[in-house]
């Protein structure tokens, strides 16, 4: 009997969380519909942005995995791209860039089908960017196969992303950045913490993905630390 009861107890359970599951995604689809965003996943940077106000007016922000193109409508509001703003007369720069074709955005520059590990991807970023080091670098980025291939793939992401934030990200910037739970996040972690000051999880209600939310880039640490070694070697010789 009490094995019944407990059988019904968890199919009503299992049910509920299906239903409230559905009218979750229903809603956040409807919501997006009504603010004309371009997909659901919006309200994933809408409260990571909200609660840590990385988004300034006049940032330049690059945006990885852009497509369809939400993460980089709320970057264009927030850092007044397009100039619309009243309050603010400061413009910053948003450029997109994604595997896929993006449709052309009002105050964004897309590179649609560009690979961001492809070293042509950074030439071109640069000439998008002419002298503004991008203050924030965010990627929603997703491994497009699986197996072993998904494996390498998110390697390859995350690391190209440690990269370009080495190249390009100015003192002080952030990184947002999707993650898939296993030994690479560890890694990954380990490799944020070397260059950012403020390494952290994020879990937006709005998403089951984490994201690593990177603060305070350190830009110029290694290149100090080997004046120092030299300092120190050439006080030792004295
Ligand atoms: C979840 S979607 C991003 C959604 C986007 N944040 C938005 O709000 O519209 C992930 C995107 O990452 C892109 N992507 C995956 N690997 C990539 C790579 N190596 N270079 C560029 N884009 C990549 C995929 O093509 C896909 O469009």
């Amino acid at each position: 009997m009490w094995y019944s009861v407990l059988q019904k107890s968890h199919l009503h359970t299992s049910v509920h969380l299906l239903k409230k599951a559905a009218h979750n995604l229903k809603g956040n689809g409807t919501a997006a519909h009504v603010h004309n965003y371009r997909c659901r996943s919006a309200f994933k940077l809408l409260e990571i942005d909200d609660k840590y106000k990385l988004l300034k007016p006049g940032f330049n922000v690059i945006d990885c995995g852009a497509a369809p193109g939400a993460w980089s409508q709320i970057a264009v509001h927030r850092v007044n791209s397009t100039g619309a703003s009243e309050y603010n007369p400061t413009c910053g720069t948003v450029v997109g860039i994604d595997l896929l074709h993006i449709a052309p955005l009002d105050g964004a520059h897309f590179l649609s089908n560009h690979d961001i590990t492809d070293p042509v991807t950074l030439a071109k970023l640069l000439e998008l960017l002419p002298g503004a080091q991008p203050h924030v670098i965010m990627s929603d980025m997703a491994p497009n196969a699986s197996g072993f291939k998904e494996m390498n793939h998110e390697k390859v992401i995350t690391m190209s992303l440690i990269d370009l934030a080495e190249k390009v990200l100015q003192t002080g910037g952030s990184l947002i950045c999707k993650y898939w739970d296993g030994a690479l996040a560890h890694q990954l972690q380990q490799k944020l913490s070397a260059v950012f000051r403020d390494v952290r999880t994020v879990n937006p209600k709005a998403s089951r993905k984490l994201f690593f939310l990177a603060r305070s880039y350190r830009k110029n640490k290694i290149v100090w630390l080997y004046i120092f070694m030299h300092v120190v070697s050439f006080v030792h010789l004295q």
